[in-house]
């Protein structure tokens, strides 16, 4: 059977502005070409 198994890949980092939603929703639309995505940005 072939068996998929979910990642998850994280952005983090205390610091306000440095770009964790812009880079993290960019890597969500490239993966979500190739694989089912769920992206959450959470404040
Ligand atoms: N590579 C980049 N080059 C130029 N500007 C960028 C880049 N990445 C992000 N920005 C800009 O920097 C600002 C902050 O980006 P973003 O909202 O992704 O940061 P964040 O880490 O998610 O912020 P917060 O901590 O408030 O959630 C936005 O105006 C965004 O357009
Ligand atoms: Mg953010």
């Amino acid at each position: 059977m072939d068996q998929k198994k979910a990642k998850i890949i994280t952005f983090g980092i205390s610091k306000g502005g440095c770009s964790k939603t812009t880079s993290a929703g960019i890597t969500a639309h490239l993966l979500s070409q190739d694989a089912k995505v769920l992206a959450v940005d959470i404040e």
